[in-house]
C-alpha cells in the first residue's frame, strides 16, 4: 500500500479537548469536569442533528450553543466574559505531547487536517499552535456544510490535496470518525488513547462514576458499526513508524 497523505482529525486527536477543563474549573469551580464532558458531547451531537436537519451552522457557533445549553442544564450563570474566556480556549487549546514530533518525522507525505471545526476557529487554532508550519492544508467541512462522518465532508481530502482515498491514511482518536472514513474509504489508524483494560479498572475502582469516565465510556471506545479501522495504535508517537513503513 501506498500512503501519499497523512490527514488527522483536529478535536481530540491532534488537540487535547480536555486541555478545557481548567478554565471551565476556574470559572465554575467545582464544576468544571461536568461541564466539561456536557459541553464537548452536546457539541458533537448538535453537529450530526444539524447535519440530519439540513440545518448547519458553523462549529464556532456549535461550540457556543453547546457551551450555553450546558451551562443551562446545570443552572450556572456567567458573566459574558467567563463565557468568552471558556470559548477562546478553543482557540487555544493544548496539543498532545508527541504531536509535534510525529508530524515533523512524517514531512515526506503530504500532511493535513479535515476537521469539522470552521475554517476560521481551525486556521486561528493551527497558527497559534505553530502547526501551520507543518502542515500543506488545513480542510474544514465548511465548504460542504455537513459534519462528518458525512461521505461530503471526507470527500474533501480528495479534491483538496488530489490524493484518492486508497492513497491516503486518515488519523483519528474519535471513534465515530475512524469508522465513518472507513466506511467512506478511507485507509484509517485508530488511536486507541484509553484501553478497555483501563476503561474496566476505571469503572470498577470508583463508587460513583465521574463526567470524565462516563466520557470515556461514551467517547472513546471502539463503537458496534460493524467497522474495523485498518490500524489501532495508542499514541501519535507510533505513527512515523507505521507510515514509513508504506511506499510514499
Ligand atoms: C473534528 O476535529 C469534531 O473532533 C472533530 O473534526
Amino acid at each position: 500500500m501506498t500512503i501519499k497523505a497523512v490527514v488527522f482529525d483536529a478535536y481530540g486527536t491532534l488537540y487535547d479537548i480536555q486541555s478545557v477543563a481548567a478554565i471551565t474549573e476556574e470559572a465554575f469551580p467545582g464544576y468544571g469536569d461536568i461541564v466539561t464532558q456536557i459541553w464537548r458531547i452536546k457539541q458533537l451531537e448538535y453537529t450530526w442533528l444539524r447535519s440530519l436537519m439540513r440545518r448547519y451552522q458553523d462549529f464556532s457557533l456549535i461550540t457556543r450553543d453547546s457551551l450555553a445549553y450546558t451551562l443551562r442544564c446545570l443552572g450556572l450563570e456567567s458573566d459574558p466574559g467567563a463565557f468568552e474566556r471558556i470559548i477562546d480556549k478553543y482557540l487555544h487549546l493544548d496539543l498532545y505531547p508527541d504531536a509535534m514530533a510525529a508530524l515533523a518525522a512524517m514531512r515526506d507525505r503530504k500532511l493535513a487536517i479535515l476537521s469539522n471545526g470552521s475554517s476560521g476557529m481551525l486556521n486561528t487554532l493551527v497558527r497559534n499552535s505553530a502547526l501551520d508550519r507543518v502542515l500543506d492544508a488545513t480542510i474544514s467541512v465548511d465548504t460542504q456544510k455537513i459534519f462528518k462522518p458525512a461521505p461530503d465532508a471526507y470527500r474533501l481530502i480528495e479534491s483538496t490535496l488530489r490524493v484518492p482515498p486508497a492513497e491516503v491514511l486518515f488519523v483519528s482518536s474519535n471513534p465515530w470518525d475512524a469508522c465513518g472514513a472507513k466506511a467512506f474509504g478511507l485507509n484509517v489508524a485508530w488511536i486507541e488513547r484509553v484501553t478497555p483494560e483501563a476503561m474496566a479498572l476505571v469503572c470498577v475502582k470508583s463508587d460513583v462514576v465521574a463526567p470524565l469516565t462516563m466520557f470515556k465510556a461514551i467517547r472513546t471506545q471502539m463503537d458496534e458499526l460493524g467497522l474495523e479501522p485498518d490500524y489501532r495504535i495508542h499514541a501519535l508517537s507510533e505513527l512515523p513508524d507505521l507510515v514509513a513503513s508504506h511506499e510514499p
